[in-house]
């Protein structure tokens, strides 16, 4: 079977399960038994393969054919009528190495994987501790309903990352609300634009004052390491990717974690009364929410067979996390969340070149944060109906505008 041309596509499917705010959407697991490689349209009007099968989603996140250097910008925001905006939407920031294939990710990424090993964890734990501590603070000072979102999972990740950068917290640019922009596929055009610059010039700023005085941060150590080797447009991709990846992924897992954790007491038990089993059952929680939708967009750079597929050169590829985090065949009864599963391999941090660089960041933050809010709050419970809960939905990770809590 080859690519058909089809206007009856289906939209990619962004919602969850209705019956389930955790499990992916029904159509996916109607997909991936029925149809596990088909075709969809994206939001700006184009078509693509959409994979659901955990073996076919590894196999395309770890085969080299697949580029993510080809695949043009903006095709899963709506088209624009402005030829300006379209043209200014295509407009590449070097260094951003999501966006790149080997050899050039690898010299890019290279430059910072140093800052995220398992030892410079261990020395930024005490750092990521003093930073849970006073938000707890700042939860248990707050008025009731307590809203997780803004008191503590938005604002902890950012403030290590900033630190991590270092970026100052005080008085920069609205990064977050950028951010938030940036990755909404709904934004108008414009406003995507400018939030996407507003995040450039912002970055622009930094990186030119660290080129006169690189401090001790990782921004200082790659100016002060790397010399004229990496320019200062690199520099600016570096350092937004990592803000914009770094802030806004922890901060839903948290909210999103809390969430799975209200909704299943005993698993919340484990995590507070177990702490020899921290690390797996985090790792289990982050599998069974999966809140990337997908992986980036990919482009065949010749015929690859997927499944019973032939997925053609030039053709277009989406692998859908969820699902394949939710496939059957990959992992033994994936609707349930059991935090004492051994540990086991999962696709939320993706798979390949590309897995994610922060993933020791994010577990950090996730094994500090999760078991200190439980001990403290122990019986805290969400201050609205599940169904009221505001769910962010059309971002490229799935979310929460707030969660309101008390105790
Ligand atoms: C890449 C998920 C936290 C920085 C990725 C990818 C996924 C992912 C799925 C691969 C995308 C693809 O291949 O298409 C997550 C999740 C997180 C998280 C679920 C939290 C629970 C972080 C943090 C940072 C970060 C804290 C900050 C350092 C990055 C970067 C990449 C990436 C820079 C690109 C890697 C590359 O292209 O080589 N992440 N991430 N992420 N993530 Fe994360």
């Amino acid at each position: 079977m080859s690519a058909q041309v089809q206007d009856d596509l289906a939209p990619l499917p962004y919602r969850r399960d209705p019956a389930c705010p955790f499990a992916p959407d029904p159509e996916l697991a109607r997909l991936r038994r029925e149809e596990p490689v088909s075709r969809i349209r994206l939001t700006g009007g184009s078509e693509a393969w959409l994979v659901t099968r955990f073996a076919d989603a590894r196999q395309v996140l770890a085969d080299p054919r697949f580029s993510s250097r080809l695949t043009p910008i903006g095709v899963v925001v709506p088209p624009s009528q402005d030829q300006g905006l379209s043209e200014a939407l295509q407009s590449r920031q070097p260094g951003t190495f999501i966006e790149e294939d080997p050899p050039e990710h690898t010299r890019l990424r290279a430059l910072v994987t140093r800052e995220f090993t398992t030892r410079r964890m261990r020395r930024l734990q005490p750092y990521v501790e003093a930073v849970v501590e006073e938000h707890l603070e700042v939860m248990a000072a707050a008025p009731h309903p307590v809203d997780l979102m803004a008191a503590f999972a938005l604002p902890v990740p950012s403030r290590i990352i900033c630190a991590i950068l270092g970026l100052p917290t005080e008085g920069t640019y609205d990064f977050a609300g950028h951010t938030r922009v940036m990755t909404d596929v709904m934004s108008p055009l414009p406003e995507l634009i400018e939030a996407r610059d507003a995040l450039r010039a912002g970055m622009r700023e930094v990186v030119r004052g660290k080129r006169r005085n690189p401090g001790d941060d990782l921004l200082g150590r790659v100016i002060r390491e790397s010399g004229d080797s990496v320019t200062d447009e690199e520099l600016v991709g570096i350092g937004n990717l990592l803000l914009v990846a770094g802030h806004e992924t922890t901060a839903h897992m948290l909210g999103l974690g809390v969430l799975a954790l209200l909704h299943h007491p005993d698993q919340a038990d484990v995590l507070r009364d177990r702490p020899e089993l921290c690390d797996s059952a985090i790792d289990e929680l982050v599998r069974y929410v999966t809140i990337p939708h997908h992986g980036e967009l990919r482009t065949a750079t010749e015929d690859v067979r997927v499944g019973d597929v032939l997925l053609r050169a030039g053709e277009q590829v989406l692998v859908s996390l969820p699902s394949a985090n939710w496939d059957p065949e990959g992992i033994e009864a994936p609707d349930t969340l059991d935090l004492t599963r051994p540990p086991r391999t999962h696709l939320a941090y993706g798979h390949g070149v590309h897995h994610c660089v922060g993933t020791p960041l994010a577990q950090l933050e996730l094994r500090v944060a999760l078991p200190a809010l439980l001990r403290r709050f122990p019986d805290m419970r969400c201050a609205v109906p599940y169904d009221e809960v505001p769910f962010r939905r059309s971002n490229v990770t799935y979310g929460l505008h707030a969660l309101p809590l008390t105790w």
